[in-house]
């Protein structure tokens, strides 16, 4: 209480303030099953952290009656505060304010923000709930989202940058978080398209749901857009919160190193026999990534999408990491378009950011076929090349069965600096394997052949047993060492501390031509 009368107005705006779009917008909103931005703001943040920046702004406009349509603090809240005690920049958008659209001050807000992070090193979370440019503001709307783009643009790689979709997100309310580095979408409850089902009927005459248009389970399964699909806005920001604790501040820092507890000396026997003695039968490499990693714990990027390979944050002593796995259970791991474009994505924030980058491999080559070849294969394949070939940060790869072909060449080989190229005894590393080799090389002996059948199989027990190992790559030093399986885990936490003061850099440049 205080009788101070100019204390008393304060408080009162700022009462006002928080209210957003009002009573009955915020009992819409929770109908719908959403949150409110500041509700978004509790959960995400650490307790009573959140510090509010601009809480008295209101737009400026007049046109189509937006005069008599003025809330305070406009549609988005805008501040910082802590997860895990570490400083984060956050702006939530108010979809009881004007739909949470995007006019003059509401991108102000943001880029004071995103101008603030950029200068004191920390990361930026937007949480999106937009209906995107405010129509009646405008080419001014535009302006701001322009802005907002190029400040993404600018922090790319220097502060990393979270999206959550909370909502419907439309327009440019959909751009600003595609130049994020990872977007989180809420199941059956967030949707993201440039434009919405009405526009959609209009122009092409297609009849499409909000969900099967641009829901979670279209962008973490089909486009590719949402890297992590949760079930509700709880989990979402929970997960949120646990991804950071994988990442630095920013690309001067190290992420933290945690005591995860569990012995860097551990050994796993179970790993020796993972592998299937037929080399076309499939197993889990996620198996192999829980077993090896600290407490087994991987947080997964692109769970669902291009499933032929896996990506993910883990920490192996402590220290984070990010995995870059083929995985023989789904299409028996070979390289697509979309497994590539997945991988090399990851791979540069890895190496945006300071974490070093482990790759399991286990990979037949890239996947043959008109759909490839005909959907830029050589392009895809060739961001793969590129993001591995520039990074810098230490690069520890483990070949546990096929390296063939161009896959061998591009997933982390010594020749494109992999820091320490470990194999297992069931590694096979060679330029195709031994059937289709077999074919090309000795066309005209099997052609001759009185036995066809029997020729080809000895001719491909021959080919097995002078290429399909590993010891032809070791011994040119293309593989370092050649390792028991069991004892995986313990050689990569060694070699990676073993490579903490690594310094490698690029020759001088304006920035490389990734071939996008
Ligand atoms: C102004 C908007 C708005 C917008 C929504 N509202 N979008 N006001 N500008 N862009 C207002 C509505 O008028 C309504 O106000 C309130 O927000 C809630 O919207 P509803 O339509 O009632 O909600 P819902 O049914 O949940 O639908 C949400 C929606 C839909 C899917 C987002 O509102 C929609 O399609 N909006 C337009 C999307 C769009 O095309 N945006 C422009 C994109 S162009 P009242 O007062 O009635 O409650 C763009 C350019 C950037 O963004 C380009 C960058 C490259």
């Amino acid at each position: 209480m205080t009788d101070n009368p100019k204390i008393q107005e304060l408080r009162e705006l700022k009462r006002q303030s928080r209210l957003g779009g009002g009573e009955a917008r915020v009992d819409v909103q929770h109908k719908k099953g959403r949150l409110t931005a500041r509700e978004r703001l509790d959960l995400l943040l650490d307790k009573g952290s959140f510090r509010e920046l601009d809480p008295f702004v209101v737009h400026r406009t007049t046109d189509f009656g937006l005069d008599k349509n003025k809330f305070m603090s406009d549609s988005v809240v805008t501040g910082w505060g802590t997860i895990d005690g570490r400083l984060i920049y956050v702006f939530s958008q108010d979809f009881t304010v004007l739909g949470g659209s995007l006019g003059e001050v509401h991108a102000e807000k943001i880029v004071k923000l995103m101008d603030m992070a950029i200068k004191n090193g920390a990361p930026v979370i937007g949480l999106n709930d937009s209906g995107g440019a405010r129509i009646q503001e405008g080419v001014v709307s535009l302006g701001g989202y322009s802005d907002i783009f190029l400040r993404n643009t600018l922090a790319s790689g220097v502060v990393p940058q979270i999206s959550a979709i909370m909502g419907p997100c439309a327009g440019g309310a959909v751009y600003s978080p595609a130049l994020t580095d990872f977007i989180f979408m809420v199941r059956d409850s967030s949707y993201m398209f440039v434009t919405g089902p009405d526009v959609v009927k209009a122009v092409t005459n297609e009849i499409v749901s909000f969900e099967d248009l641009g829901g979670a389970s279209i962008h973490s399964e089909e486009s590719g857009v949402c890297h992590v699909a949760a079930e509700s806005e709880a989990d979402t920001l929970f997960l949120i919160r646990k991804l950071l604790g994988y990442l630095p501040q920013n690309n001067m820092e190290d992420s933290p190193i945690v005591d995860t507890g569990d012995d860097p000396l551990r050994r796993d026997e179970a790993l020796d026999t993972i592998i299937p003695d037929d080399p076309s039968k499939p197993y889990d490499v996620k198996d192999i990534i829980q077993s090896v990693m600290d407490n087994g714990e991987f947080f997964e990027i692109h769970a669902n999408y291009a499933m032929n390979i896996v990506v993910g944050f883990s920490r192996l002593g402590g220290h984070a990491v990010g995995i870059i796995a083929n995985q023989p259970a789904v299409l028996a791991g070979v390289l697509d378009i979309e497994a590539s474009e997945k991988a090399a994505r990851f791979i540069r924030f890895c190496d945006s950011f300071n974490i070093p980058i482990i790759t399991f491999e286990d990979v037949p080559g890239f996947l043959p076929g008109t759909v490839q070849e005909h959907g830029g294969i050589i392009r895809s394949g060739a961001k793969l090349l590129f993001a591995y070939c520039e990074a810098t940060v230490p690069k520890l790869t483990v070949v546990t069965r096929k390296a063939y072909g161009g896959a061998y060449c591009v997933m982390s080989s010594k020749h494109i600096r992999g820091d320490l190229n470990l194999a297992w005894p069931s590694a096979e590393i060679a330029v195709m394997g031994p059937d289709g080799a077999v074919n090309i090389i000795f066309r005209k002996e099997l052609a001759a052949a009185d036995d066809p059948v029997a020729k080809k199989a000895e001719l491909v027990e021959e080919y097995r047993t002078k290429f399909a190992n590993p010891y032809v790559a070791a011994g040119r030093g293309y593989i370092d060492d050649v390792i028991e399986p069991r004892d995986t885990r313990p050689r990569l936490i060694n070699a990676l501390e073993m490579l903490q003061n690594k310094r490698d850099t690029n020759p001088p440049k304006k920035h490389g031509n990734i071939p996008l």
